[in-house]
């Protein structure tokens, strides 16, 4: 047996169009394939459609029993949101009327303090952990708060309804879910806390995540309050908590020193539009992130960000870098093609989870996403122009939205639509 080749029995075979970013290519289009996944949930193969015969012999499956995609449909890998509160769905899209620091003391710390009443957030974490899974997120780091019984119950909520988690404050493993180190920001931590929290993550090799120069009020804060360190990014790098396992907020206001200790470190960005323009907080330019060989991915930052939805962030995304095009006509405006990988592949690696998630590759967990671009009671009208643009590739940066996610699997297992277990 080639090392390719799990120990594992298939337990499904899909066979149609597959659409993904590699390492190498921001969207692969593969036509008429064979995919199949192991009873662990991995990717086990993948080959042409026309050698069915061949591969049903060489994996052990009856050809009758692969599942053909229609006409209309595709897979596209599971998206990946680098950054979300869950416990701030119940006001998302609500309450944008003033900057960061107002808001978090308006609105955010008095919902946040709820959290003790483990009903109350057994309804809200259940809700956002369908919501999120229904809008395609088969990833999704999460910032919870400061009270423990509750953040255990987010990750429990998670593994059980089937999305991969990471879950801030630390809490025990599930299966799908991992512990995050998850200090707010600077200006809520002491020195001597931070401290420790990079000892804690370092000695247990953990995930770390924070908040960084999302506006310049902020920035001018941490200045006042850490007076001895040279940027907002040395105040993280001294206390260990920049690592290739850290992911930071916004990243807004970052000079291109603290960007090259980001690339330095292997610490990674999330970029999250919604909330950056919902709250006036600044425009991140995601092209001067990649120029620097930062890894960065993409977050809804729910409730800054009112969208729930990772195709709202492609499309912000999008927004984002043409709104630095008109103020520079010289700017090298992103494509599609490239903010579909920061989606998906981009969002697993600036999670380092990309060994396990975010294309399809042998060896990984199927992580997936059956877009139907003509469901029923969709938003798409599939109109035949001939030579023109394919509908499929424009899905996710124009008109499809979640009706069109008809599927979705995590490890394999279909999570949506959901089974009410009796
Ligand atoms: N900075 C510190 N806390 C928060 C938060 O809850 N949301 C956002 N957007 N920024 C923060
Ligand atoms: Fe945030």
């Amino acid at each position: 047996m080639s090392s390719n080749e799990s120990a594992a029995g298939i337990a499904h075979v899909y066979r149609g169009t597959f659409v993904h970013a590699t390492y190498h290519t921001a969207v692969e289009i593969l036509e008429d394939r064979l995919l199949g996944v192991d009873t662990e949930g991995k990717i086990a193969f993948i080959g042409s459609g026309k050698e069915v015969d061949r591969l049903s012999q060489k994996w052990g499956f009856e050809a009758f029993a692969v599942t053909q995609l229609g006409q209309h449909e595709f897979f596209m890998p599971g998206m990946v949101d680098t950054h979300i509160h869950a416990s701030q769905y119940s006001y998302a899209g609500t309450a944008l009327d003033m900057p960061l620091l107002q808001w978090l003391n308006m609105y955010t710390f008095p919902v946040e303090a709820c959290y003790k009443d483990l009903e109350f957030a057994r309804n809200v974490y259940t809700h956002v952990v369908k919501r999120t899974l229904r809008n395609g997120t088969t990833t999704a780091c999460y910032f919870a708060t400061i009270h423990t019984d509750a953040s255990l119950l987010l990750g429990q909520i998670a593994n059980d309804l089937g999305q991969r988690a990471l879950v801030g404050k630390v809490i025990n493993s599930y299966p799908l879910v991992r512990p995050v180190v998850t200090p707010r920001f600077a200006p809520s931590c002491s020195a001597t806390l931070l401290g420790h929290l990079g000892e804690i993550a370092q000695n247990n090799d953990l995930h770390i995540q924070s908040h960084i120069s999302e506006t310049k009020e902020e920035v001018s804060l941490v200045k006042e309050l850490f007076p001895d360190y040279d940027s907002y990014t040395d105040v993280y790098h001294r206390h260990n908590l920049l690592t290739d396992k850290t992911v930071m907020a916004h990243g807004c206001h970052l000079t291109d020193g603290e960007l090259k200790l980001f690339r330095e470190t292997g610490a990674s960005i999330a970029h999250c539009p919604n909330s950056n323009i919902s709250l006036c907080s600044g425009m991140l330019d995601v092209r001067r992130v990649l120029n620097h060989k930062v890894k960065l991915g993409l977050g809804t930052d729910v409730a800054g960000g009112y969208s729930p939805s990772m195709l709202d962030a492609v499309r912000r995304t999008l927004d984002t870098s043409k709104a630095l095009t008109i103020q520079d006509t010289q700017y090298h405006t992103l494509t599609f093609e490239e903010v579909f990988r920061l989606a998906t592949l981009g969002g697993s690696q600036a999670l380092s989870l990309d060994e396990n998630t975010g294309n399809f590759e042998v060896g990984k967990d199927f992580d997936a996403l059956r877009v139907n671009t003509d469901a029923a009671g969709g938003p798409i009208d599939l109109i035949n122009h001939g030579e023109g643009p394919k509908v499929e590739s424009n899905l996710l940066a124009s008109s499809g939205d979640d009706r069109n996610i008809v599927e979705v699997y995590v490890a394999g297992k279909r999570v949506v639509p959901f089974v009410e277990r009796p």
